[in-house]
């Protein structure tokens, strides 16, 4: 009997707090993002309220090793904190608004990291909303490079390397005609960019071309075999 009546004390109190609004959360439709560098990128946000958005304050700041302010408005005024996104990021709505969304022009790869959207409304309990956003890179040009002496019957190793990407850059390995063939482990090591050729043979001269890919993109780069079929 005791616990019922407290439960329903309990329901009441949360039926109250629901439709006083005091429990609204920013509403983000995206808490986790991804991006390609260079891209811009809308971080939705927006809440609803009954009283006058025109005196709330709103602040974006991102959390990355230490929290830095990003954009704020205060009644009648925007003003940019982190220099890291200088002048690169606004708000989408003309504020005051309740679409507190945030862009950021021309993202870094720096820019990664989780955002805090707040906001202060006189008199009741403030609102909060976060999200991560995640910026790749696509894998710089690969430089490609052969170690070994290219004889018939002997070996050697066609590197591959992309010094950036994010994530990390995975290689694939293909001869272009004649005549074409695509490489597979263990022969290719996808992830050191590495293919081993043993027991050359003049049918193995040719382009070889290979592609550091990553989900923000790819690049290529070749290296042109021959088998070394006569000594001197
Ligand atoms: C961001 O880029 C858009 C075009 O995509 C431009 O209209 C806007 O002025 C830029 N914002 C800033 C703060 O540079
Ligand atoms: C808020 O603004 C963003 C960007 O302009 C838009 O995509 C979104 O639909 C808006 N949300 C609402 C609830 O109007
Ligand atoms: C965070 O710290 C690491 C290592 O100290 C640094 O490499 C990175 O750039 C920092 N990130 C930001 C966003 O400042
Ligand atoms: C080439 O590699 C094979 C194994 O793949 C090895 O048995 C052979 O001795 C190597 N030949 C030379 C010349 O290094």
């Amino acid at each position: 009997m005791f616990t019922s009546r407290k439960l329903c004390i309990l329901l009441s109190f949360t039926f109250f707090l629901f439709f006083t609004g005091v429990l609204a959360q920013i509403q983000m439709p995206q808490r986790t993002m991804e991006v390609i560098e260079g891209q811009k990128v809308v971080l939705q946000a927006w809440y609803s309220t009954s009283s006058l958005t025109v005196k709330n304050t709103v602040l974006w700041n991102f959390v990355a090793n230490n929290t830095q302010l990003i954009i704020s408005y205060t009644p009648d005024s925007i003003s940019f904190g982190s220099p890291q996104f200088g002048e690169r990021v606004g708000f989408t709505a003309t504020m005051p608004s309740t679409n507190l969304s945030l862009y950021i022009n021309n993202t870094q790869e720096s820019d990664s990291g989780r955002y805090l959207c707040q906001v202060i409304i006189p008199g009741a309990m403030g609102l909060t909303g976060e999200l991560s956003l995640n910026v790749n890179v696509p894998p710089a040009v690969p430089e490609c490079s052969l170690s070994g002496k290219p004889v018939l019957k002997g070996n050697v190793t066609l590197s591959c390397k992309s010094k950036s990407g994010k994530p990390i850059p995975m290689y694939k390995w293909k001869k272009t005609s004649p005549p074409s063939e695509v490489f597979f482990s263990p022969m290719l090591n996808e992830k050191t960019g590495t293919l081993k050729l043993s027991n050359l043979s003049s049918s193995m001269s040719g382009k070889y071309v290979c592609t550091a890919s990553n989900t923000a993109g790819n690049d290529s780069c070749y290296i042109n075999l021959e088998v070394i079929t006569c000594t001197y």
